[in-house]
């Protein structure tokens, strides 16, 4: 039978979310409707991510937890990275599973759909260049802040990661087309575009560099923001650094992954940059930026890491100052080369360290937070807060914004910052900034 309608569960990363959006809008082109709940749909698709450990196991219990009381099931599609990483193998470990999607074959979806409608099990992980962006239908809704994919894939090869595996090598989207889905994303409500890609600022086309993209959507005049993320630090051009000080939609936001501190264990990652080079790119993008809000990304327990390793990281939390940043304990993926490396550390030190390091990180969050309370800013609404009358936005630098207001999702308020906590400020609304 036909599904009529559907559910998208996204895991992971900001591009999962970006493509279930994309996912969700083809599925209503082909007239299906939304279910509030997987229990109602017809049709489940799983949009899995594969980072990170006991991902496999995972999708295949929340496969397994489709089942109904009855004994009925969706239909049921495995999606993102375990899907590609799994291929027809996800068929053969679970009877569950009706369709296996890998992320660069989303818009094959109602061709396989109807295939499994009648009886079949199609798998596609494949990985044509681009092709699934033009297959795409376009953007009609848009939050007010709207994720864009400019660039997929990666060529780094960290020795540690399986992004290179499962969204293949990196690939840049066409100018136009960017252009094109940024005006539908504003015609369509977005206030923000946040531009993403595994390596979003070795996004090229043409000869031109992520800045001339950044600089040609701020011509965009309904468009209020930009952002950009996640970048790595040896694509992090004089350019795009130049950008953050001349172009007043770029918010003042870096997310800049630098994993260790330590450049015997940033060479064991394959990482190409040492501490010393990325701390230069941080010096560079505060003199061109002052006020910046800087995260990161960490891992602790990288195979052969000490003692001394990891004090390096913290020292690095400590020079960068992070406005916020997110930190992993190492997690071996089969497949890659930091998998069968000697001397893995082991889980308790693992612990240990992640302890240590969220609470340096914690503490200079903090910091972050107090420095801001007195200053008069811009909140772009989001959403609605828990209690009635409260509205939740964020502020330039990406914090949470809890604010008293009748403003709607998508206005733009003049507050003033006026308490901080560790993870979200206060704001009191100074005037409404007409549209
Ligand atoms: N183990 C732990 N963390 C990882 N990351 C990527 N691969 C691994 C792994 N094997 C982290 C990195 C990356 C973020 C998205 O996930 O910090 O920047
Ligand atoms: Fe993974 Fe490194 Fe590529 Fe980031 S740059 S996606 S960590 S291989």
């Amino acid at each position: 039978m036909t599904p009529k309608t559907f559910k998208i569960k996204s895991f992971g990363c900001q591009m999962n979310v970006y493509d279930g959006e994309r996912v969700a809008e083809l599925l209503a082109a082909e007239g299906m409707s939304p279910a509030a709940e997987a229990d109602d749909a017809d049709l489940v698709v799983l949009n899995t991510c594969h980072i990170r450990e006991k991902a496999a196991e995972k999708a295949y219990s929340d496969v397994g937890r489709l089942k109904r009381e009855d004994g009925s099931k969706p239909m049921i599609a495995l999606a993102g990275c375990v899907a590609q990483a799994e291929g027809a193998e996800a068929k053969r470990r679970s009877q569950l599973i009706d369709i296996v999607v890998g992320p660069q074959a989303y818009h094959r979806l109602p061709e396989m759909i109807a295939q499994a409608s009648r009886g079949a099990r199609p798998v596609d992980t494949d990985m044509p260049a681009l092709s699934k962006f033009e297959a795409l239908p376009p953007r009609r809704r848009a939050a007010p802040s709207a994720f864009l994919t400019v660039q997929e894939g990666c060529d780094k090869f960290c020795t540690y990661c399986v992004v290179p595996y499962t969204r293949g090598a990196e690939i840049s989207r066409r100018w136009k087309d960017i252009v094109t889905e940024a005006r539908g994303l504003v015609d369509a409500g977005a206030r923000e575009i946040v531009l993403l890609g595994q390596n979003v600022n070795a996004w090229a086309d043409d000869g031109l560099a992520l800045a001339d993209l950044i600089r040609a959507l701020a011509e965009i005049s309904a468009l209020e923001r930009i952002r950009y993320t996640t970048s790595h630090p040896v694509n992090m051009s004089d350019e795009l650094i130049a950008a953050h000080g001349e172009v007043d939609k770029l918010m003042p936001y870096l997310h800049l992954p630098v994993q260790s501190g330590s450049n015997r264990i940033l060479k064991a990652m394959n990482r190409s940059h040492s501490a010393e080079g990325y701390l230069a790119t941080i010096e560079k993008m505060r003199s061109a930026r002052p006020d910046i809000a800087l995260s990161g990304d960490f891992i602790v327990g990288f195979p052969g890491e000490t003692e001394e390793d990891f004090e390096a990281t913290l020292q690095i939390v400590d020079e960068v100052r992070y406005a916020s940043a997110y930190s992993f304990k190492y997690s071996a993926r089969p497949g890659t080369p930091a998998a069968t490396m000697e001397d893995q550390v082991p889980r308790e030190i693992m612990d240990g360290r992640l302890q240590r390091l969220q609470a340096r990180i914690n503490a200079h969050q903090v910091a972050f937070n107090r420095s801001k309370v007195g200053v008069d800013t811009k909140l772009l609404i989001e959403r609605k807060g828990r209690r009635e009358g409260q509205m939740i936005g964020r502020s330039p630098w990406l914090q949470s914004v809890h604010v008293d207001t009748e403003a709607q999702a998508g206005d733009i308020l003049d507050v003033t910052l006026v308490a901080a906590g560790p993870n979200s400020m206060t704001g009191a609304v100074r005037q409404r900034v007409a549209a």
